[in-house]
């Protein structure tokens, strides 16, 4: 099988290419990548030879449907990703995640392709903190932020393009991964870094807002199961019951490197900050028989900071940078 991976240089891409060969060494990989300031090629150094990269748009015509005419599978995982960057500038969101997913969708169905769209359970909007229900595939969609109402868009144009023209086409919402080669932006990440850089760590707001955390290697492995056994123009969502308060991880985070529980700072909370995420992966498990395998999140978490201490010549050109445009806005 031939496998065209968009995105396959970021976070949970790479992670999946790595998963993919892994896996299943009989199938021919492409990864088409824009390389932005998320995209890292240093991810997929140890596997340059096995595959084919290609550093081009999704939202570029030309440039994706020769590759989707060659591809027996699209796995669609490129998008800008993080909410703090689309409330400063939503255009690239607009762009890369509605036009980019439009222009693949558009290649899949002039070829007749097998296409996995990726997607997030923040297209839900948020729930209560003491609200027992999770999200499920028939809560209404209810966006709050940029990224999040890109995404949401780009799912309803999946959806469309299986009822009026017949694509080969299912859907993943999935809820807030961790593990290696995750962009030092995001919440765990920049909080160990922070700390072996001797800088505390930064909590927003009060520190309530709950996330559903699950193992980068448990949601892929949920997308090749979908793949393999899910039905065409279904959605599943993919969670492993992993809620937590970010007070709680970032407790954890320094009792494992060692530090005090409150060492850490209280700053600027998100606009708009979704109050939290929760999953209710039943159909997903029921359909397709997957079962998370990093199911200890304090274990898990362990071997991810062990990760960031040994990769810093994989992160440490982007911290200066990141850190600076977090200052910029009090966070
Ligand atoms: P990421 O930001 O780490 O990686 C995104 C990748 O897409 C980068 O390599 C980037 O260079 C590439 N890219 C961006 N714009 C592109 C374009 N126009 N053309 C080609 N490539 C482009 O993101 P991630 O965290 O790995 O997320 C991957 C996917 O999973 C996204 O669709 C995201 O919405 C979804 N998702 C993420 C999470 C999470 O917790 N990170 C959870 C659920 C769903
Ligand atoms: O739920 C899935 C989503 O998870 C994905 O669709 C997104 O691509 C991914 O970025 C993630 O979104 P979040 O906004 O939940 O993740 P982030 O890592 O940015 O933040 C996690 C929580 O931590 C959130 O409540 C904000 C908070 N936070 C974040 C940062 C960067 C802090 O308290 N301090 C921080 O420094």
């Amino acid at each position: 099988m031939h496998v065209l991976i968009s995105g396959g240089a970021g976070f949970i891409g790479a992670n999946f290419v790595h998963q993919t060969l892994t896996d299943r060494p009989d199938c021919a990989v492409t990864v088409l990548d824009k390389l932005t300031y998320a995209g890292n090629l240093a991810s997929l150094s140890d596997v340059s030879d096995r595959i084919e990269f290609v550093q081009g748009d999704v939202a570029d015509a030309e440039t994706v449907d020769p590759l989707v005419a060659a591809a027996d599978l699209v796995v669609h995982f490129a998008a800008e990703s993080h909410n703090d960057n689309s409330l400063r500038d939503p255009s690239p969101f607009v762009q890369t995640n509605l036009v980019g997913t439009f222009q693949l969708l558009e290649a899949v169905r002039r070829h007749g392709v097998r296409y996995h769209h990726i997607s997030t359970d923040e297209v839900y909007g948020d729930l209560e903190l003491d609200d027992p229900a999770k999200f499920t595939p028939t809560t209404p969609y209810n966006p709050s932020s940029p990224y999040s109402s890109t995404k949401a868009g780009s799912d309803l144009m999946v959806r469309a393009w299986v009822r009026s023209f017949g694509v080969q086409a299912t859907i993943s919402n999935c809820s807030n991964n961790y593990g290696p080669y995750q962009h030092i932006e995001k919440f765990i990440p920049r909080q160990i870094t922070n700390l072996i850089d001797g800088v505390r760590p930064k909590l927003y707001g009060a520190g309530l807002n709950v996330r559903d955390w699950i193992h980068v290697r448990d949601h892929n492995q949920a997308v090749w199961d979908i793949i393999d056994r899910g039905e065409i123009g279904q959605t599943y969502l993919i969670g492993a019951d992993g809620e937590m308060n970010n007070k709680q991880v970032v407790e954890l985070i320094l009792e494992l490197m060692g530090h005090a529980p409150d060492d850490y700072d209280h700053v600027a909370d998100r606009p708009g900050h979704d109050l939290r995420y929760a999953i209710d992966a039943t159909k997903l498990r029921q359909d397709t028989g997957w079962e998370p395998q990093f199911k200890d999140f304090r274990s898990g978490l362990a071997d991810t900071i062990a990760w960031y201490q040994a990769n810093q010549t994989w992160w440490r050109p982007q911290k200066a940078a990141v850190e600076a445009r977090y200052a910029a806005q009090g966070q």
